[in-house]
């Protein structure tokens, strides 16, 4: 199948490279030509696992090409995928502004029918905006071509984008036209494996299908990060909690751990943009999604309470070693990553931190510029010397599985905050250090 990918961004990219790699046409469009002439180069700018490779590979085998070119991209695909950003406003709503341009260019271009793909995550309503913004240019230039407007959310997850798009638990499309169902049957027919992952619904119960999933994921840990406030204040340990509530298979274990709380590009954005939803547009309060949020601002503070309460509040001459900056292991991504609010929280009371990230050290310098009292280590044990403790923000795998007698002996004195729970806290107690966690 031809297809044409509007968006080089993470959705579009990610999208664009795996379609390709089953076989069809891909053509991914993007305004920025410094950006597309880097990736008919090869040249990827974001981090992960897999993409290069496959973006690689598609290129050479002439499935997977690049332009900045608004009509050949329009004419190219049959499937018009829109996959650019939708960055929240000052208000908390998603800015519909990049998706309407690109609803507008196909319109402007098209000659022949085409099923108009939206895959950004978008408010409930916007496929009818897509549909009068095609209808508007086509109307202006006096043509009549049919066109279906389809919502296929995205579930990727950064560091596992490529995996997850190759083998989704399930592919959403939410459309009414019988025409675009057959052809997305036939271009997701590849990633259906052992069984029927396909799940057909109406545009706007699929355009609410993905804030739904991301603010049942962000609930889960909001309420797991509650119950680990709670569970330390009893003097129960969180982890155990989590074993015993999810061998239940109604809850499980997956995406139930306690930390410094959410971040990422999704489940802040998507939270907020779904309450503001439902206040604008069926007024009503999200009750549960508010205070959801609401723990989720209180989590990011709860490690930086802990460091205050055990070094006081003013912090000036105390060093901290700082071990991730991501938002969560195999990414460099930094949006509103827990990262920023300790750093923000430890150099505000005078510290001085010295920060080390396997991947977002060049991400993390762009998000938080030049700060007075912050430095980069180039790996974790240089971050350690003379620091007063360490403190773990990122789950990364390296962290893991450290030299403790290394790190205690570049330490001021062994202490460790760790707001990713990845140690075993009897282990290191044992070792002689003062281990501060969540919830244990
Ligand atoms: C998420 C959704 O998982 C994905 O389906 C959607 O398409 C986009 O948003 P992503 O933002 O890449 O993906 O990250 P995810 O792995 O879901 O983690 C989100 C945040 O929750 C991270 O800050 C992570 O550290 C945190 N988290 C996750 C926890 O604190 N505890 C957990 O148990 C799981």
């Amino acid at each position: 199948m031809k297809i044409t990918v509007i968006g080089t961004g993470y959705v579009g990219l990610v999208s664009g490279a795996c379609l390709a790699d089953v076989g069809n046409d891909v053509l991914c469009f993007d305004t920025d030509e410094g950006k597309v002439q880097g990736l008919r180069n090869g040249h990827i700018h974001i981090f992960e696992p897999g993409l290069k490779e496959i973006v690689e590979r598609n290129i050479q085998a002439g499935r997977l090409s690049f332009t900045t070119d608004a009509k050949e991209a329009t004419e190219f695909g049959l499937l018009q995928f829109i996959a650019v950003g939708t960055p929240p406003g000052e208000d908390g709503s998603a800015d519909l502004q990049y998706v309407l341009a690109a609803a507008r260019a196909i319109g402007q271009h098209m000659t022949d029918y085409r099923v108009v793909v939206d895959k950004s995550t978008v408010p409930v309503g916007t496929g009818d905006k897509v549909t009068a913004a095609i209808a508007q240019e086509l109307a202006r230039r006096d043509a009549k071509i049919d066109f279906a407007v389809v919502s296929n959310p995205e579930f990727l997850k950064e560091g596992a984008a490529v995996e997850d798009f190759m083998r989704p638990d399930r592919v959403v499309v939410g459309t009414d036209d019988d025409h675009a169902i057959t052809i997305m049957r036939e271009l997701y027919a590849p990633f259906q494996r052992n069984r029927d992952r396909f799940v057909l619904m109406d545009r706007r119960s699929a355009e609410l299908t993905k804030y739904a999933a991301n603010a049942m994921l962000a609930t889960r840990i909001s309420f797991i990060n509650e119950l680990a406030n709670l569970a330390e204040r009893l003097g129960a340990d969180i982890e155990s909690i989590r074993k015993g509530i999810g061998s239940d298979p109604r809850i499980g274990y997956d995406f139930l751990y306690a930390g410094c709380g959410y971040g990422g590009s999704c489940f802040p954005k998507d939270v907020q943009a779904l309450l503001k939803t439902a206040r604008d547009d069926a007024g009503m309060d999200l009750h549960v999604l508010a205070a959801v949020e609401q723990a989720n601002h209180h989590q990011k503070r709860v490690l930086p309470a802990k460091i205050r309460a055990r070094f006081g509040e003013q912090l000036a001459g105390r060093k901290f070693a700082l071990w991730g900056l991501a938002f969560k292991s195999n990414t460099d991504d930094m949006r509103e990553a827990p990262s920023l609010a300790m750093v923000e929280a430890l150099v505000g009371a005078g510290a001085q931190v010295v920060a080390y990230d396997p991947a977002a050290m060049e991400t993390a310098q762009r998000a938080i510029g030049v700060k007075p009292g912050l430095t980069y280590a180039d790996n974790a044990m240089a971050a350690l010397p003379g620091a007063d403790a360490l403190v773990i923000v990122t789950e990364w795998k390296e962290f893991r599985s450290p030299d403790f007698d290394a790190i205690a002996a570049a330490l001021k004195a062994p202490v460790i905050f760790d707001g990713r729970n990845l140690y075993d806290p009897a282990l290191l107690r044992g070792r002689g250090f003062e281990y501060h966690a969540i919830g244990r």
